[in-house]
């Protein structure tokens, strides 16, 4: 968030389960347009923030399954706890003092084992603010009518969030995925960040808060499950500010951006045209997601091995530039492109994917950045990622960025034993 210094353009909260990721598409179609479309015209100047049901490790182990960008933000355990996600991941310790006032733990475990209903979810999901259950619908009702009093004799304010006909949750009453979003809205103006531009997304039950946040733009997904459906229906079924989308997921994400007038909502990876790519305006971030678009392109034979695309990638390189491979290697970025031909079509049955997350710019004199990002490469379900460093050059008569010098090393864990189909 200190990358910032002042207010963020947009404010992008999004639930992850069912709302930025689609279980049910293993190719990760929508998801992959977003981080594409995300990391081309937002991250720069926006604020991505993930309000999960997910405890922190279990959020950080989807990750390892689902191509996720790394949030600003995260707002993990149903609000429970907020995490600043710069280099290093800081958990907000004011929140947690916040929450720990009129909440007992123990005596929530122990009022709520008077109902046999409640099924207590495994150890894992758990937390310090969070005491989870499973139990159908009706019993959840009633529970819900009798427990808030039993607690509040005992000292303890509650917040009860059911969600997906099957998850009940007992929070501190400040929590919830409203209450962790409205603290972090009111740091972020007491900081000079606030913004006009909120938009939050979701599709089940612990959602619902977010819609209630009144300055907020909302997108329910076309995938919503009727329980948010009904809480809209008879909460906010008169807020022109809170859609439902005709579109799943992150493509339902997607199309609120266009519908709310928020900003760029064509996604690079909708309409790269592989041979003039760089046609755009000037622009670190988009270059580069439209240089590894291309890339992956050609290394998955979705585009024709024809010696114009080489060509076209030589001509937005220095000459003179050189390549630093993550092993070490280095030779002239030309070169490096010649290797390419051999590594056309490679990738396809692989479900060769690239996607850039972080990807940040910055000005080292008047008409040379330097890009940094890491860059993600999904080939036979194995992921191997890369800190990468461009500079690039503004060649005036030509207003073209000139790619000047790359340099990569393998993020940790992630060296590759295949070091050879690895280029850019
Ligand atoms: C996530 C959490 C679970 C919680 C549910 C609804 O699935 O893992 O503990 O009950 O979200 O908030
Ligand atoms: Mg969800």
């Amino acid at each position: 968030m200190d990358r910032l210094d002042g207010p963020p353009r947009l404010i992008l909260v999004a639930d992850l389960d069912c709302t930025l990721v689609d279980h049910d598409d293993p190719e990760n179609t929508h998801l992959l347009r977003f981080n594409a479309l995300w990391e081309a015209h937002y991250r720069h100047d926006s604020l991505l923030v993930y309000s999960t049901g997910r405890s922190m490790l279990s959020y950080l182990n989807l990750g390892k399954k689902k191509p996720l960008l790394t949030p600003d933000i995260a707002i993990t355990s149903v609000g429970s706890e907020i995490a600043y996600c710069g280099e290093l991941v800081v958990f907000d310790d004011v929140w947690v003092a916040r929450l720990s006032e009129m909440w007992n733990r123990d005596i929530v475990v122990e009022e709520t084992s008077k109902f046999p209903q409640l099924e207590p979810q495994p150890e894992r999901s758990q937390e310090q603010h969070k005491v989870s259950f499973y139990v159908e619908r009706e019993h959840a009702v009633e529970i819900m009518k009798v427990l808030p009093g039993i607690l509040m004799e005992r000292g303890v304010d509650v917040k009860m969030v059911y969600s997906n006909d099957y998850a009940f949750d007992v929070l501190p009453g400040k929590s919830g995925k409203g209450g962790g979003l409205t603290y972090l809205l009111e740091k972020l103006e007491n900081e000079g960040k606030q913004s006009s531009n909120i938009l939050v997304c979701g599709d089940s039950g612990n959602d619902a808060e977010l819609f209630n946040i009144s300055q907020a733009y909302g997108v329910m997904v076309s995938n919503s499950h009727k329980e948010l459906l009904q809480w809209h229906e008879e909460n906010a079924k008169d807020n022109p500010n809170i859609i439902l989308a005709s579109e799943r997921c992150a493509a339902g994400i997607i199309e609120a951006l266009q519908r709310f007038n928020l900003g760029p909502s064509f996604s690079p990876r909708d309409v790269l045209d592989a041979e003039h790519f760089q046609e755009e305006v000037l622009d670190p971030a988009h270059e580069v997601v439209q240089f590894y678009l291309f890339y992956e392109k050609w290394r998955s034979g979705e585009v024709d091995k024809s010696d114009k695309y080489l060509q076209n990638l030589k001509s937005l390189s220095s000459p003179l530039g050189i390549f630093v491979h993550p092993s070490g290697v280095e030779k002239p970025i030309h070169e490096w492109i010649d290797d390419l031909k051999t590594l056309h079509g490679e990738g396809k049955e692989k479900q060769f994917h690239i996607w850039l997350d972080r990807v940040l710019f910055s000005h080292i004199s008047s008409d040379t950045w330097i890009v940094k990002f890491d860059k993600h490469e999904l080939s036979e379900g194995k992921v191997r990622s890369c800190s990468t460093r461009v500079l690039l050059s503004c060649q005036e008569e030509k207003q073209k960025l000139a790619w000047m010098h790359i340099h990569q090393s393998w993020l940790a864990g992630f060296c590759s034993d295949d070091q050879e189909t690895w280029i850019f």
